[in-house]
């Protein structure tokens, strides 16, 4: 007993630690295995994007294997003879393109699957409502409000495609996104939503190790694709006119290949760009190389944008949305040249065009007179609803994002705690983690624009939730 005691106290009995020591420099043996197998197919200028990109390939080929070891930072930059920071950064934008997973103090994998996933996106959305819960958890905008689509459908004249070299844009539509666009483009099309169109921009101008700034709190499938594509995302601080003018000097201390931003109603926090922050954020990045893309699925659509400033470095997405529905699944992608072209090139390979018969409803939609003023009307009515809620906010004493539109960002004493108030009364709202690159926020972001009646009530519940201390607190 006294023995088993001692052992214990010890760390195990010697041959617990012999077997353990035995384990360790086969663990080891196989972090130099790897190293050898990096560094002796190695070829090419030792910067940490080529060696990421390498090890990348030697992953994809199955020439390292998911659960393989990698050796440590130190040990990897004396194999490969480069510094520690340059290999810390290779290892860190393996992991964040989904390469290799950090196991702390068990020491860096290669991952089991590099599969496409997208953190952020599944943790907004609540598991499948059963209908009894009221759902503003989800930012899209209240189907009553939206037009009335079937006799638009019924009406649609299409001619058939002759090609698949057609110009994938409809002329007639070029000509009506030409008409509102903020600023002259380059190039233009259309491609299958605001965030088809981020994806793919990002594909063309994001590797790893690509450094790429964005607003901070920010949409959440934007986060969770940049960090697929294995870039170094830097937040940056947005307050009402938009992004934060210091803090995008700071950044650029050092340099930022892409700059992305929303110029309207910026969600989460409903933020619209002045135009005085426009020309002064355009002065910053003036001469900077960076490329500006700009995603505007505001209802109206931003007459404001980098682009009337550097038309040579912004491109400017349109959805259309929130204005004729997510099922039109159209959004517009206008701008510098080369970006836009090299998109509309590479979709080629691809799909190809968004269908004509989407495109043409959406220019009859577009040109009809009784549309447009309905558009109108709904942003009257979220700006109403809004008011209803913030107004009871107030009141209490409740933080909310100072913008517009159909989403509230709401600061809370305690997230969680605020979830399950709220959950616990049947009201899913999305939490505010997924909205911060560190994904700890204390808020959450309630649509409110989808609120048709009870304002005061749901105000109050939205406000006894925002209050409540966590746990510790009770
Ligand atoms: C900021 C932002 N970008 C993109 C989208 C998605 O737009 P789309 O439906 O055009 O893909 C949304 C949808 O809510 C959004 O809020």
């Amino acid at each position: 007993m006294r023995q088993e005691r001692k052992a214990d106290r010890n760390g195990g009995s010697a041959s617990d630690k012999r077997a353990r020591r035995h384990r360790s420099t086969e663990v080891d043996n196989g972090a130099e295995a790897a190293l050898e197998l990096i560094a002796g197919t190695f070829s090419g200028a030792r910067t940490a994007n080529q060696i990421a990109a390498h090890i990348a390939r030697l992953v994809a080929r199955g020439r390292l294997t998911p659960g393989q070891r990698l050796p440590t930072v130190r040990r990897s930059a004396a194999g490969l003879e480069v510094s520690a920071t340059t290999m810390g950064e290779v290892w860190q934008t393996l992991n964040r393109s989904g390469v290799i997973e950090t196991g702390g103090r068990r020491g860096t994998f290669v991952r089991a699957a590099a599969a496409a996933s997208a953190p952020r996106f599944w943790q907004l959305y609540p598991p499948d409502n059963d209908g009894r819960t009221l759902d503003l958890s989800e930012g899209v905008p209240d189907p009553r409000l939206l037009p009335d689509l079937q006799p638009f459908l019924a009406g649609l004249q299409i001619a058939s495609t002759t090609s698949y070299l057609d110009a994938p844009l409809l002329p007639d539509l070029e000509g009506l996104l030409r008409k509102a666009w903020p600023f002259a483009p380059e190039a233009i099309t259309v491609v299958d939503g605001a965030l088809d169109a981020l994806d793919r921009l990002i594909a063309q101008t994001v590797r790893p190790g690509t450094r790429v700034l964005v607003e901070e709190p920010g949409f959440p499938p934007l986060y969770d694709l940049l960090e697929l594509a294995g870039a170094e995302v830097v937040g940056l601080e947005v307050d009402a006119a938009g992004m934060v003018p210091g803090a995008l000097r700071g950044a650029l201390r050092q340099f930022a290949d892409v700059l992305m931003l929303q110029p309207a109603e910026q969600n989460p926090t409903g933020a619209s760009l002045t135009e005085s922050r426009a020309m002064e954020l355009a002065e910053i990045l003036l001469d900077s190389g960076t490329l500006i893309i700009e995603d505007d699925h505001s209802p109206l659509g931003s007459s404001i944008s980098l682009g009337r400033h550097l038309p040579d470095q912004t491109v400017h997405v349109r959805s259309f949305s929130k204005t004729h529905g997510p099922e039109i699944r159209l959004a517009a992608v206008g701008g510098a040249g080369v970006p836009v072209r090299s998109l509309i090139r590479r979709r080629q390979l691809g799909p190809g065009w968004s269908s004509r018969f989407l495109q043409q409803l959406l220019v009859d939609l577009l040109i009809d007179e009784e549309v447009a003023a309905g558009v109108t009307a709904a942003q009257r009515s979220y700006a109403d609803r809004r008011r209803a809620i913030t107004d009871v906010l107030d009141e209490r004493g409740v933080r909310y994002g100072p913008g517009s539109g159909m989403n509230l960002w709401i600061e809370v004493a305690d997230e969680r705690s605020a979830l399950v108030a709220l959950a616990a009364q049947g009201i899913v709202v999305a939490p505010g983690g997924p909205f911060v690159l560190r994904n700890q926020s204390n808020h959450i972001r309630v649509t409110v624009g989808a609120v048709t009646e009870g304002h005061t009530e749901l105000a109050h519940s939205i406000a006894d939730a925002a209050l409540r201390r966590g746990r510790a607190n009770i």
